[in-house]
């Protein structure tokens, strides 16, 4: 089939025959993700039918491709009674893997099985985060697509569903395997990245931008304008059954799913057959953890007992099946007030304006400050104090005001203005032509900036002072007691145990931590001066290519250049740093305080080469070499090798015949390198011989 139809039949058997071609593509372009044919040989094909259409009107028939954007705007939406009522299900609040347990003893109770025994089996699956909807197929057509409404009505949306790509307008294989009436239950969902496109494109546009990929879905799908619905890119996944006339199609839960995967709808692949309460709670765990790696929001998994048999001798109760539950994880997303605005001053200067929230339990902890990113951000999201507005935080990432949400204010708020003088040292507030960031000008005279600078060079990965965290900064500093880094090594026993709260104890702990800092590497110490823009992995490069803290404060700005993945805004900042006579004093100062490093073994200790830190992925056969000889080399480089593709990867190696590794890859934007780019980034590091 990867050839269009040639054009010698009846135009009758000519569009019957194209319309074939075109489906069986758009499925594996859409549903598998796995084109066969270039785009143009689909367009050509496509615009045949159309051209054959146009000259016989009358072989339109509902399910051609050419007739997924129906003409007509419409003026409502038509009630459908759902035949098999849309049930919702019992929800299991206890985020932990209490619920999964808790549910497994529920259903071996009500079957009356034993509390020990055989284990009853379940098909787990993720719990989608959009709306749901039933799909009516006749004789393999797609016929009426409904929302499910107060789940004994809904409403009549095949129009916009029917723009759905991922949505077979006709079922796939031998019609003789299609019931004669099919419902397929499922849910409509945006995926992230169409979501901040779609978003980017109606910001531009001066259109209405939504709040989460669920209510930009719920407006698409609600959407009367067809054409309109059919730029709004949904997705969509099937994971159940409705009214359904023809033989049994499975006996199972998973062998449902497998057959509709086989009639050409879109099943998701994170999806198990898992044994008792505890392979519940595994299947809760591990998807838990690849949660913020998906390319779609969940809000949980979703257990059901496998069997059908089974499923019907549990029965249901009032309106919820007792053989299905959702599972829950903490909620990365929840409506709060804006109470403030505050403006923060970071390390360098950066003025961040931040949320002052109602606390609000998201993402497992009490939220009651979120970054609102600059003034820009905030403005774009146009959120003033007082309103009702959305904070999300997501795994680790910091939490953040996702928006406000829809509706009037009943009074004025002016508009914040970010403050012309620093909120802390008083100095001017300036803005580089181009920035978004507004700046404190003060430098290190700006308590703010110091402390902030203290605490980077006392951090884990810098000078790593145990015991020196923020609140004893906060103290030193407003007590006027260090206001350089040198002076952290003047202090003594004396003045730190002087300071409220401080026992003797801690006051010698601290400064045996002092002491033991002193001790350190070039690399550390270059990334503890904390110049902007200079991250670990720069400083290290840095601490390699110079080899001693002299030559790199005397280096000029093509010098610095030399070091690999040095720019020119990196080596401009470093020699702005360094011309500034305080820094230099900072450094003689430090010097004269003790501290050492040992220029070369430091450097090679936490440099062990151009991959370190790095996570890499290998997939397919490469041209040359084997994967031992890959990964043997790629570990000799300081990387690391993993078996699967997350938020973590740095890249993905892929050779002939890569498979689900690089599409997942593509999906959530790692990179991809072949052989030859992986030779080249190592070209510098003898591949180790075998
Ligand atoms: S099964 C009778 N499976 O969650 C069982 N529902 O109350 C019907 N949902 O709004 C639901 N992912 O749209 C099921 N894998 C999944 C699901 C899922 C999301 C939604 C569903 C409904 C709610 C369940």
């Amino acid at each position: 089939m990867s050839e269009p139809p040639r054009a010698d039949q009846n135009p009758a058997a000519r569009a019957e025959q194209l319309r074939a071609w075109l489906h069986h593509h758009a499925h594996l372009y859409y549903v598998l993700d796995r084109p066969e044919v270039p785009d143009a040989d689909y367009d050509r094909a496509f615009q045949a039918l159309q051209a054959l259409e146009r000259e016989h009107p009358d072989l339109v028939t509902p399910d051609s491709p050419t007739q997924r954007v129906g003409g007509r705007v419409l003026d409502g939406f038509a009630p459908v009674r759902h035949a098999v009522p849309m049930l919702s299900i019992r929800t299991e609040t206890d985020t932990t893997e209490a619920g999964a347990l808790a549910f497994d003893a529920r259903v071996r109770r009500e079957l009356g099985l034993p509390e020990q025994g055989l284990p009853v089996e379940y098909a787990a699956e993720l719990k989608f985060d959009g709306l749901a909807i039933s799909l009516r197929y006749e004789a393999g057509v797609l016929a009426q697509a409904a929302t499910r409404g107060d789940g004994e009505t809904g409403e009549d949306v095949t129009a916009s569903i029917r723009t759905i790509g991922q949505i077979p307008l006709r079922l796939q294989g031998e019609p003789a395997s299609w019931p004669a009436l099919l419902e397929v239950r499922g849910e409509v969902y945006m995926r992230r990245d169409d979501f901040e496109r779609l978003n980017a494109r109606q910001r531009e546009a001066g259109g209405k931008t939504f709040v989460n990929p669920r209510n930009a879905a719920a407006g698409a799908v609600r959407q009367l304008d067809p054409a309109v619905a059919a730029t709004r890119p949904l997705s969509f996944y099937a994971y159940g059954l409705g009214q359904v006339q023809g033989p049994e199609l499975a006996a199972t839960h998973a062998q449902t799913l497998d057959t509709l995967a086989a009639l050409g709808l879109p099943v998701c692949e994170d999806r198990a057959v898992v044994l008792g309460g505890a392979g519940l709670a595994e299947f809760h765990r591990r998807m838990g953890e690849r949660r913020d790696a998906l390319p779609f929001d969940i809000d949980g998994v979703v257990y059901k007992v496998n069997s059908l048999d089974l499923q019907r001798q549990l029965g249901f109760l009032t309106r919820e099946p007792r053989w299905a539950v959702a599972h829950k994880y903490p909620a990365q997303e929840q409506a709060t007030r804006l109470n403030g605005i505050e403006v923060q001053v970071g390390r360098t200067g950066k003025l961040t304006p931040v949320a002052k929230l109602e606390p609000v339990f998201v993402g497992g902890t009490t939220v009651s400050n979120a970054t609102l990113h600059n003034l820009f951000e905030l403005r774009r999201k146009g959120v003033r104090v007082g309103d009702p507005v959305v904070v999300r935080r997501a795994g680790d990432v910091i939490p953040e005001v996702v928006g406000r949400m829809p509706g009037e204010r009943d009074r004025y708020v002016p508009n914040f203005r970010m403050p012309r003088e620093c909120p802390v040292c008083r100095a001017p507030v300036g803005r580089e032509k181009g920035s978004l960031e507004h700046r404190c000008t003060g430098g290190l005279t700006c308590a703010a900036q110091r402390k902030q600078a203290l605490l980077h060079f006392a951090s884990r990965r810098a000078m790593d002072i145990e015991g020196l965290g923020d609140k004893l900064v906060d103290q030193l500093v407003d007590a006027g007691l260090v206001r350089t880094l040198p002076e952290l090594y003047t202090l003594g026993v004396a003045k730190l145990a002087a300071l409220e709260r401080m026992a003797d104890k801690s006051a010698s702990n601290l400064e045996r931590s002092l002491a033991d800092s002193k001790r350190t590497t070039l690399a550390r110490f270059v990334y503890a001066l904390g110049v902007r823009h200079v991250g670990e992995a720069t400083a290290r490069d840095l601490a390699r290519h110079f080899g001693s803290i002299d030559r790199l404060m005397a280096a000029s700005e093509p010098e610095l250049l030399e070091v690999p993945d040095v720019g020119p805004i990196v080596a401009r900042s470093i020699r702005v740093f360094f011309d500034q006579p305080h820094h230099v004093e900072v450094v003689e100062q430090l010097r004269a305080a003790g501290i050492q490093w040992d220029e070369h073994a430091g450097v090679a200790a936490a440099a062990p080469g151009p991959l370190a830190g790095r996570t890499l992925v290998l997939t397919g056969t490469l041209p040359s070499l084997t994967r031992d000889e890959a990964r043997a080399w790629i570990e000799s480089a300081g990387g690391k090798v993993a078996g699967s593709v997350s938020k973590k990867t740095w890249a993905v190696v892929a050779g002939a015949e890569a498979g689900s590794k690089l599409d997942k890859a593509r999906e959530i934007g790692v990179s991809v390198l072949d052989e030859a780019q992986l030779r080249e980034l190592l070209a510098q590091w003898p591949q180790p011989s075998a």
